[in-house]
């Protein structure tokens, strides 16, 4: 039996609330084709967009130009960027309610980066921390798309006129550095946007360790230890029983090593309240048999994860639907994108 785990919102900042609560609010976000998405990913983004898509106005894009940054080899991006998309819906993300679609199909967005690449210095662009990082990971091509990474990022935001936008702590320098684009963008040409904001759910929203008790579910990095939604049963089983676990707590009540810790947060995520106030129970008065409780996570995350892939797998094999779903996201962004490049056009000068 799994108990489906409640999101709780909470939302520390007042702007927030106060911004939020207008019904017609623009919601962009983008994800990356590169690697299979993960139980971080459902839990960080993929539940919440599915909250979004209800609320807002949503744009819910695969950046498959992004990924040329750091793939150029583009032999597998069709079925990745098959893959992304089917595993979105399978999560919940619905085609006829959010505009689901691929970056590269909206043309409106290599525009737009090219006229902010006007605005965009290259003493800012080289001391973005996602540069730095990227450069020292591919020190043999470290291309003029990679420095320009987040002028690309702010005009899949602003192509929308989005103002918020639902990511991970790791975007919030594209995020700032997206209103600087924008600041200068309105100071010189008049003004054409708003500023874009992170949509971050609050700090503690959910935490999803990986397995090995070292930081977070990853998508490409320490595989064994996270959990990825293509998963098969018995990798599943596989990764969970491996997970690190000691010969249990040797006094009642005691503080549980961040490890355990991490197990009971899975737990808590895709069991029932009633088999988690086991474990517990179990861990306090130290009659806790790890292996018995790794064996229940693992038939918990089984029943979580499995529906999920087998959709994603019906979806991501009907090629003709999926290009139907994509076809029908560019259209309704490019829509919102022409409109947004009249007003570009305009206020730049470029209308002769
Ligand atoms: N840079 C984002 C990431 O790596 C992906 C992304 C591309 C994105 N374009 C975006 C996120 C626009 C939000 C908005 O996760």
């Amino acid at each position: 039996m799994v108990a489906k785990a409640a999101l709780y919102f909470t939302v520390k900042h007042n702007s927030y609330i106060c911004c939020m609560s207008k019904a017609n609010a623009i919601v962009m976000s983008g994800i990356r084709p590169t690697g299979f998405l993960h139980l971080g990913n459902y839990f960080g983004a993929m539940r919440n967009y599915v909250k979004l898509q209800d609320q807002y106005t949503c744009f819910f894009m695969v950046a498959d130009l992004h990924a040329l940054t750091t793939h150029p080899d583009t032999k597998e991006l069709k079925e990745n960027v098959h893959r992304v998309l089917a595993e979105n819906i399978a999560c919940g993300i619905d085609p006829d309610k959010a505009a689901l679609y691929c970056q590269s199909h909206v043309r409106e967005t290599s525009e737009l980066y090219l006229y902010l690449n006007m605005l965009a210095y290259l003493g800012e662009l080289e001391k973005t921390t996602t540069f730095k990082e990227k450069a020292r990971m591919q020190p043999d091509n470290i291309n003029a798309g990679l420095l320009t990474y987040p002028v690309l990022q702010t005009a899949d935001i602003i192509l929308h006129r989005a103002t918020w936008v639902p990511v991970g702590k790791d975007q919030e320098q594209h995020l700032e550095m997206a209103r600087n684009f924008v600041n200068r963008f309105n100071h010189r040409y008049g003004h054409v946007f708003p500023e874009p904001l992170a949509y971050n759910f609050g700090e503690d929203l959910v935490k999803v360790p990986s397995l090995d008790g070292t930081g977070k579910m990853s998508k490409s990095e320490n595989q064994l230890a996270t959990l990825y939604l293509a998963d098969t049963d018995e990798v599943i089983r596989k990764k969970v029983m491996k997970a690190k676990t000691d010969g249990g707590p040797t006094a009642p009540d005691s503080a549980k090593p961040d490890y355990i810790e991490n197990i009971f947060q899975l737990m808590r995520l895709v069991s029932t309240t009633e088999v988690i106030a086991h474990y517990e129970n179990a861990y306090n008065d130290c009659s806790i048999r790890y292996g018995d409780m790794k064996k229940q996570l693992a038939e918990d995350m089984v029943q979580f994860i499995s529906p999920i892939r087998e959709k994603a797998e019906s979806i991501r094999t009907n090629e003709s639907y999926l290009q139907d779903i994509m076809e029908k996201g560019a259209e309704k962004a490019r829509k919102s994108a022409s409109e947004t490049m009249n007003l570009v056009r305009e206020a730049m000068g470029l209308h002769y």
